[in-house]
């Protein structure tokens, strides 16, 4: 019999760690492949190292100190987004705030922060419980067993929420599936180009990329022109929406509007569906803390969904999302431009270089977590994780906007999910983790559905 303390761990799954150093060639593939496959394994443990990759120094910053130095410290000269990810994303997100910088960056942080921020949530929370209780009424017409693409499953369900958060209960449900598949084709060329691919292209190259994605992007503005038009000129003004309550709050011209609702979507779905995606598969792998969750939100909600009051009373559910973002964090990879000759540690860092914090490195450094590849939720529980070296949501003036609404739904989902239905793994499928864009469990999740109420 394995003892109790066998029966409680669980290593999920990562990719291999090198041992020895790869030629650039070599690099520069595994990277295509997936950002998080170059590590070697004194990467995780290393405070700050650098490379030069392509006559571009390239400077990872691996401690809490050289995170806070670098995200913080240094976020003037550091606030620039790499090269790969402007030229990737302007064609769709114009000057909209998660590429911009200088003025205006900070006139659209001032704009989309308060619409996001943590004290509107009570008011923005019922349409994730509205969301969950149909995805839940959803579950429980399917029959025992049934399989789902549970990342396809979260991505459905976290853009129904963000859509009808943006455009409106009404509007956002109408058009819901046509934002997704206008954003589906775009991000499935960014991800075939693959950001970290960029990273060997010539400009040129790079340049006829961004060209080529203007086609699909133009088609994405339209949908949402249209969609913003009709929520300004059409739609009961007492109707609650974030594009209301942005061009209430400061005028902005159109485009700008469709750049902010655009970043929103695009920052605020992929993101949490992956999340959730992987919370389901670890907890498949752990079932002591399905249980423990399952309790927790039975005796909170008693079988109906969670709404903004619960969410205080769900703090392992909470543990189970941060673990999650700790073990595979949606964006695995924070990287910036040095805009000027800078230093860090007292090492220089010249104009142009690369500094990156590595949420997967960090998240997973042996000098700060106990058994770092383990699945432990109940560290969260037990005190506050390492300031500066925890950061999925990234940290410094550009964290992000949509921590507690993320957190929240994560939270509100899963607890109302989890308390009546488990996922298990389809037998066979093998779970490798994949990271392009967002770090997903691949290209699909397949899991079986189980009724635990029948
Ligand atoms: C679990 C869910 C989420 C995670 C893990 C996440 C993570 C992140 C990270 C890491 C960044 C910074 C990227 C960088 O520094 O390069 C970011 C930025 C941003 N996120 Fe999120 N996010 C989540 C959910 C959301 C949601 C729900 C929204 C909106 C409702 C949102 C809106 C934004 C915006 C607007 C930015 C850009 C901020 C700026 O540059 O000033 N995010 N997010």
């Amino acid at each position: 019999m394995p003892s109790d303390h066998a029966l409680r761990e669980f290593i999920p799954p990562y990719p291999p760690r090198h041992t020895r150093a790869a030629t650039l060639i070599e690099n520069i593939r595994r990277f295509r492949q997936s950002m998080i496959d170059v590590w070697m394994v004194g990467h995780f443990s290393s405070e700050m190292f650098r490379s030069r990759i392509l006559r571009r120094d390239v400077i990872v910053c691996n401690s809490p100190e050289t995170v806070r130095e670098a995200f913080v410290d240094r976020a003037d000269v550091l606030e620039r987004k790499s090269p790969q990810q402007r030229w990737a994303l302007e064609p769709l997100l114009g000057d909209g705030l998660f590429i911009s910088e200088g003025a205006t960056w900070r006139a659209r942080r001032r704009a989309v922060a308060p619409v996001t921020h943590a004290s509107r949530m009570r008011e923005l929370a019922p349409v994730m419980t509205e969301v969950a209780a149909e995805w839940h009424a959803a579950w429980a017409a399917q029959p025992e067993g049934a399989s789902l693409d549970v990342l396809e499953e979260m991505a459905r369900m976290t853009a129904e929420v963000i859509c009808r958060t943006l455009f409106g209960r009404q509007l956002g449900r109408e058009s819901a599936e046509t934002v997704v598949h206008a954003f589906t084709a775009y991000q499935a060329r960014v991800g075939q180009t693959a950001l970290a691919a960029m990273l060997g292209l010539p400009d040129w190259l790079k340049r006829l990329e961004a060209f080529r994605m203007r086609p699909e992007a133009r088609r994405i503005h339209q949908v949402l022109d249209r969609l913003i038009a009709d929520v300004l000129h059409k739609q009961d003004p007492k109707e609650a929406s974030l594009v209301r309550a942005l061009s209430a709050l400061q005028a902005m011209e159109p485009w700008a509007l469709r750049n902010e609702a655009a970043t929103l979507f695009m920052a605020g779905h992929e993101t949490t569906a992956n999340t959730l995606a992987w919370a389901w598969f670890l907890l498949s792998g752990a079932p002591w803390a399905a249980e423990r969750l399952r309790a927790e939100a039975r005796s909170v909600l008693g079988g109906r969904p969670a709404a903004f009051e619960d969410v205080e009373a769900l703090p392992y559910t909470r543990a189970v999302i941060e673990e999650t973002l700790r073990l595979y964090p949606p964006v695995p990879v924070l990287a910036r431009e040095a805009m000027a000759d800078t230093t860090i540690r007292g090492e220089p860092v010249a104009k142009g270089s690369l500094v990156l914090v590595v949420p997967w490195l960090l998240h997973r450094n042996p000098r700060l977590w106990d058994r770092p590849d383990h699945f432990l939720p109940e560290r969260f529980l037990e005190g506050s994780p390492p300031r500066y070296g925890y950061v999925p949501f990234s940290i410094g003036p550009r964290v992000c906007t949509g921590q507690q609404f993320g957190l929240t739904e994560a939270v509100i989902c899963l607890a109302t999910l989890a308390q009546s239905f488990a996922l298990t793994l389809e037998p066979g499928h093998i779970v490798r983790p994949v990271s392009r864009l967002t770090l997903r469990p691949g290209e699909r999740l397949p899991m079986r559905l189980c009724h635990l109420d029948r």
